[in-house]
């Protein structure tokens, strides 16, 4: 189950007859295939419409897809790529190495991008909210040298229209180049002078006190309704606790119950470079906290812990993806130490279950009154 989750499979993205091998994995956009996105990339590449010479900052959420092109094609540029998610970057390296082409990857945020660019390829994540896509797009306004260009991908119905409307307070001139299946890629010149970075964090005030997050990161905003419910449950199990996994961390609130439940040392790991922010963030300097960004467990995290607290995620974007909340159940079982105990938390509909048969023990500690979610814990054989 594991190896699955962090196998690195082949794709094949096809412009005009140049076929351009990308690895890409579970938890990535568009994985087993490419990320439907780069349909509008495709034609205007083949016809050399967009302007990819000098510095590049790759920020298509495709894994290192554009620099194998650009190779292929005989374009001349100088990459780099930069994302959030730890899953994609492992994919864009592996991409990489396979083309045998030199170029950083980097795991930053937009804004965190210390550098300027004669041109971007932005991929606005629609999914995580418009304030995240305003704070990305001030960061690429930002990160362009003068008479660059900044290219907008985006699908009509994830708000193409009003991120060019946005765009268009920021640069100026924002013309759509192409629009294939839905899909409009944009040119944006000209960053105004005036461009200001928009502040990436909010705040909101959780039970067990106030919460910083980056927008866009997950429960950002509030606190998680299966979260609350997990924390419930937990507070009622009253064994003490020495090492603690929060696997999926998001904002770092199971870590944070857990270390002020007395945890001797807690772990937060996160694919998400926004939530790991957030997380180390909320977890402030407490030393017993480490906070990781790593898809899953990826060898970074250690193994031995005596639990695992998790909400683990079923989508990738707006898409169900079940094999990814199987892979949270086995990374659990991995990190563990013999006799440790996992628990989870998730919708009453998912069928966890099936997944904690080969455990030595599971149950089902759910709240009475509640309704719409589960918690089972689990425990690993002795
Ligand atoms: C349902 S949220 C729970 C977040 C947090 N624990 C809470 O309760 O608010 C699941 C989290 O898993 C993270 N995630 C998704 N895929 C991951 C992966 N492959 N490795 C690590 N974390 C991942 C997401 O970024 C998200 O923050």
């Amino acid at each position: 189950m594991l190896a699955d989750h962090h196998r690195i499979d082949r794709a094949v993205w096809r412009v005009g007859d140049q076929e351009v091998p990308i690895r890409t994995k579970v938890g990535v956009r568009g994985h087993p295939g490419v990320d439907a996105a780069l349909i509008a990339l495709a034609e205007p590449l083949r016809r050399g419409r967009l302007e990819l010479a000098g510095r590049v900052l790759d920020l298509s959420g495709a894994p290192a897809a554009l620099p194998v092109w650009a190779m292929g094609a005989g374009v001349a540029a100088d990459w780099t790529v930069a994302s959030t998610s730890a899953a994609a970057i492992a994919a864009a390296r592996a991409t990489l190495a396979d083309a045998g082409l030199q170029v950083p990857v980097l795991a930053a945020l937009p804004w965190e991008v210390d550098d300027r660019f004669d041109a971007i390829v932005w991929r606005p994540p629609a999914d995580r909210g418009v304030r995240r896509v305003a704070a990305e797009l001030a960061a690429v306004a930002g990160r362009l040298r003068d008479g660059g260009t900044a290219w907008l991908l985006q699908h009509k119905d994830e708000g193409a229209k009003r991120t060019e409307k946005a765009a268009a307070a920021r640069f100026a001139s924002v013309e759509v180049v192409a629009r294939e299946a839905g899909w409009r890629l944009s040119a944006l010149r000209g960053p105004l002078p005036a461009t200001a970075e928009v502040d990436p964090w909010t705040a909101f005030e959780a039970p067990d006190g106030p919460v910083r997050a980056i927008v866009g990161a997950f429960a950002a905003e509030k606190v998680d309704p299966g979260t609350r419910v997990l924390l419930g449950a937990l507070s009622e199990r009253g064994a003490p606790l020495e090492r603690l996994l929060d696997l999926g961390c998001g904002t770092g609130l199971l870590a944070r119950a857990a270390l002020a439940a007395g945890a001797r040392a807690v772990v937060a790991v996160d694919d998400d470079l926004a939530a790991v922010r957030s997380a180390a963030y909320n977890l402030g300097d407490d030393p017993r906290a480490r906070v990781v960004h790593a898809d899953l467990t990826a060898g970074e995290v250690g193994s031995g812990f005596d639990a695992v607290w998790c909400n683990p995620p079923f989508h990738v974007g707006r898409q169900v993806v079940g094999a990814l909340s199987r892979a949270f159940v086995a990374a659990a079982h991995e990190a563990l130490r013999p006799g440790g105990e996992a628990w989870f938390v998730a919708n009453r509909a998912l069928p966890y279950e099936a997944e904690l048969e080969g455990w030595a023990a599971w149950g089902d500690a759910t709240p009475a009154a509640e309704r719409t979610f589960k918690v089972l814990w689990a425990r690993r054989p002795g």
